[in-house]
């Protein structure tokens, strides 16, 4: 049986690729960081649940990638055969506010794995998935993007997530690690944090629906990203690392959408019609009854935007066999079907159904 050991386990993606890895039989551990609420792991709860997976496949380590003596007692003991660095304070917006301790955790965090990996001689048996980014792109300077478009990043995050790659292509070069970028488009689902916009969409507009709230307040509507669904993208960082020689890979469903987009495909799925009226900070989002349901604050635009994003995984497709299995439509769907039992029955579909 092979182990895998997942930093940040407790996310959106680490959970979806625990699940996975659990039922392809792998070990897993994961990485949990000590807070002082129960709830912490609370994307995990139906992992644990599942009889199937019980505690013994599953195993969860207190832990935080910024602490290096943590991480290198952790890969020490496990001698996982694969590492998935997916720990990242992930939130662009948040980035602006936190940089510094932005850079601590997504770009020294990373190096603190690698030289780990290294120290302890495990660089000919260890194989290290680095989690980057699309947001790498940043002012986009060419149009789709592959592996090949130059970086020009726009935010803290973006720049630290930057070191994390270069470090994770040095290790590769330098000392012979198999060492991995996948540079991953946006992804979402059920289990998306609720301050991206796609969740904060989805739940605002559960809430609207019913009753619970009046009002969806957004930041910049016109911004275009490629949405594809977390679990298809965890398939892709697993078939990153099951290649003989360690590449660098776009992916990303090729297809872009405006957040506005996403806005007006999800309240269809609840019977609502969006039409939009004025502009700029001034615009609103009014239903077919002429309820006023969406507004926009200033504070939710960034000190510097990211227009547009969309991929070209060529490459992934060719080398990897990779293709995303749920399109944008099936995305917004899930999403929406699945906040409304959450608000209504206090229970969402099972997301690893
Ligand atoms: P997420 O939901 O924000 O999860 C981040 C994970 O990192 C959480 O488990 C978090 O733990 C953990 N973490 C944060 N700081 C840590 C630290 N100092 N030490 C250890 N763990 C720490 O993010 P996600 O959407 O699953 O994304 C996974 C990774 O892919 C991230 O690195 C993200 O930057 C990158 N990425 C995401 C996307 C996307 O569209 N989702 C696209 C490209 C790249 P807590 O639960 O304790 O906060
Ligand atoms: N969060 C948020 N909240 N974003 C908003 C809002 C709002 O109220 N209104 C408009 N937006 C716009 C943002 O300005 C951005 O252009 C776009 O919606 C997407 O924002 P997020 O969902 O926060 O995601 P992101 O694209 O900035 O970053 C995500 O994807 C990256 C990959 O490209 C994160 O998951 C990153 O960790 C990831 O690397």
């Amino acid at each position: 049986m092979k182990k895998a050991l997942i930093f940040g386990v407790t996310g959106q993606d680490g959970a979806y690729l625990a699940d996975a890895l659990l039922k392809k039989n792998y070990i897993v551990h994961g990485v949990k960081r000590r807070q002082s609420s129960l709830s912490s792991a609370s994307r995990l709860d139906i992992i644990f649940k599942d009889p199937i997976q019980r505690e013994t496949d599953f195993i969860l380590h207190y832990g935080d990638v910024t602490d290096p003596n943590n991480v290198t007692a952790l890969i020490s003991k496990i001698k996982p055969d694969e590492i998935y660095n997916l720990a990242a304070q992930s939130h662009v917006a948040v980035s602006f506010v936190m940089p510094a301790y932005t850079g601590q955790v997504d770009a020294l965090g990373t190096l603190n794995i690698l030289e780990a990996i290294r120290a302890i001689g495990l660089e000919r048996t260890t194989k290290f998935y680095q989690a980057s980014t699309s947001e790498l792109y940043g002012k986009v300077l060419e149009f789709p993007q592959s592996e090949k478009t130059p970086f020009n990043p726009q935010s803290p995050y973006s720049i630290a997530k930057m070191y994390a790659f270069y470090m994770t292509k040095l290790y590769r070069e330098a000392y012979g690690l198999f060492s991995a970028n996948g540079i991953l488009f946006n992804h979402e689902s059920p289990l998306r944090g609720e301050n991206f916009v796609t969740r904060k969409i989805t739940l605002g507009l559960a809430k609207i629906k019913l009753g619970l709230e009046k009002k969806l307040f957004l930041g910049n509507l016109d911004a275009k990203r490629d949405w594809g669904h977390a679990k298809d993208y965890v398939d892709a960082m697993w078939r990153v690392l099951q290649t003989e020689n360690a590449k660098d890979y776009v992916i990303a469903t090729g297809e872009q959408h405006s957040v506005r987009e996403f806005v007006e495909k999800a309240a269809s799925f609840i019977d609502i019609n969006i039409a939009w009226h004025g502009s700029d900070i001034k615009e609103v989002g009014v239903d077919q009854n002429g309820r006023e349901l969406i507004n926009i604050r200033k504070e939710y635009y960034r000190p510097a935007e990211v227009e547009t994003l969309q991929g070209d995984s060529t490459l992934a497709r060719k080398d990897l066999k990779w293709k995303h299995e749920i399109g944008f439509s099936s995305l917004v769907e899930e999403m929406m079907i699945s906040d409304l039992a959450l608000l209504r029955d206090g229970e969402m579909p099972n997301p690893f159904a």
